[in-house]
């Protein structure tokens, strides 16, 4: 234990003592006093939920939340939520602003008479720092099953990441604990996140998992370079999914685009550090759906590991495709690898095989793509022995090597790319 951790334990102590101080004291009365504190909320609910049919608005202060950074305020959240859930029609839950230490939280609908559900966070939200409350694979902050959710107001999710990040050994095992991800969205329809900040996430920043139709913009991740798994985005299973305006800033993908996706468009995206945009990894497991009508277009990755990635796995168990995906006009600014298919994926040493992968790649475009490399080679088309690479088009590409020397070069495995326009470094003969 860190004279960190003792800290907050000692906090959460002195917090329960003045919670039984309140109300009394010895077991009994303690729970009392909670049954005595949600007859107030639901006395408070009953006056808001009045008030609700009239303005919609749940405050979370109404609900007990103390905003000082160190009084867990997760039960306040939950109350809110419960109550702005079952009301009907137009529903604003409001954080003001203030600092919120809050526990890993579910909002889950549905919200069957609510037409539109509006999470207002002005505040600043910070995750508790013990891992022991989190369950395994949970989020952090999780919503699922709401339809017509939107959460914006300017505040800002910090997953208080750093002292999560030495226990992360995803990097090197194939069988891992997964930490927390800041904001889960699952099975959501119709979703609007815009104008909120997440930083420092114990893992991935943003996950999406089987949502159709969601619409971000104007969100702003950050963490270090160095802190492991921390994805900017992370999108699965879903569909008519937009981003735009995004600056991302974080330890490994600013996106990235895994397996069941169909109509996802990112746009206006600035990237870096991180390693870049990717499509992957796919093919790791059995049965996984396919990824189609990706279009990536005005975006900027600098100093990232790589700009836009395809990658998937060699001994991959099932079939998939990838296929029908435009990159457009992308800002390459001393990017280790700016364009990259990497069909022989394999972290692991498990991987000894090295089977062909058995994802099929098509018809991706790749247009206006300039900058420059750190690397040498600038375009990298590694495709799978097995499933070669079919209708990958190179249109208008000019990257140089960010040494100011010159001849970056092209590598391909198993593709014929065709060439249009502009073509540095030159196609692969
Ligand atoms: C929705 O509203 C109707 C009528 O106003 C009511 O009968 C029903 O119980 C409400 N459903 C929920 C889940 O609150
Ligand atoms: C989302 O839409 C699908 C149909 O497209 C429906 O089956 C599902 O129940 C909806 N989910 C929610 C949370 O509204
Ligand atoms: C994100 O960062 C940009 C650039 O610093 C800033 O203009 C924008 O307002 C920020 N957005 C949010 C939601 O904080
Ligand atoms: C390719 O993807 C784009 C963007 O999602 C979509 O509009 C288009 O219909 C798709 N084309 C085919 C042939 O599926
Ligand atoms: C380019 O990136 C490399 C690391 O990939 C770094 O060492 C170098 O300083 C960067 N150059 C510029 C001009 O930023």
């Amino acid at each position: 234990m860190s004279p960190h951790d003792f800290g907050s334990r000692l906090l959460l102590v002195v917090s329960i003592f003045c919670f039984n101080g309140v109300f009394g004291s010895g077991r009994g009365t303690k729970v009392a006093a909670i049954s005595g504190l949600q007859g107030i909320e639901s006395q408070k609910s009953s006056l808001l939920h009045h008030k609700g049919r009239r303005s919609g608005l749940f405050d979370v202060m109404s609900f007990g939340a103390r905003a000082d950074g160190q009084t867990d305020d997760t039960r306040a959240f939950r109350a809110a939520w419960k109550e702005a859930c079952k009301s009907s029609g137009s529903v604003h839950l409001l954080i003001p602003k203030g600092t919120y230490l809050i526990g890993p939280i579910k909002f889950a609908g549905p919200c069957n008479n609510v037409s539109s559900l509006t999470f207002y966070l002005k505040g600043y939200l910070k995750a508790t720092t013990d891992l022991s409350k989190y369950g395994f694979s949970a989020g952090w902050i999780e919503f699922r099953w709401v339809d017509g959710l939107t959460l914006t107001g300017g505040g800002t999710f910090d997953g208080q990441g750093a002292k999560a990040w030495p226990s992360n050994n995803c990097p090197t095992h194939s069988k891992c604990i997964l930490l927390p991800t800041n904001l889960k969205f699952m099975a959501m329809n119709k979703t609007v996140v815009r104008g909120i900040t997440s930083l420092n996430s114990k893992f991935f920043h943003m996950a999406l998992v089987g949502c159709k139709n969601f619409k971000g913009n104007n969100i702003n991740i950050s963490a270090p370079a160095n802190s492991p798994n921390t994805d900017g985005i992370h999108i699965e299973r879903s569909s008519s999914v937009y981003f735009s305006g995004a600056h991302i800033g974080t330890g490994d993908d600013c996106i990235s685009i895994g397996q069941g996706n169909s109509q996802v468009t990112i746009s206006s995206v600035i990237c870096g550090p991180g390693h870049g945009i990717s499509v992957g990894s796919l093919g790791r497991y059995r049965n996984e759906g396919d990824v189609s009508g990706l279009v990536v277009r005005d975006c900027t990755m600098t100093g990232t590991s790589n700009g836009i990635r395809i990658k998937t796995w060699a001994n991959s168990p099932g079939r998939s495709a990838a296929t029908n995906m435009t990159f457009e006009n992308i800002v390459m600014n001393n990017v280790t690898n700016p364009i990259i298919i990497d069909q022989a994926y394999c972290p692991f040493s498990s991987c000894t095989s090295m089977a062909p992968s058995g994802v099929k790649i098509s018809d991706i475009y790749f247009k206006n793509i300039r900058g420059t490399s750190s690397s040498k080679v600038a375009v990298a088309l590694e495709c799978s022995k097995g499933m070669p690479c079919q209708n990958i088009y190179l249109e208008d590409v000019h990257l140089d090597l960010s040494s100011g020397e010159k001849h970056a070069t092209s590598t391909c495995k198993n593709v014929k790319a065709k060439y249009i326009g502009t073509q540095i470094p030159p196609p692969c003969t």
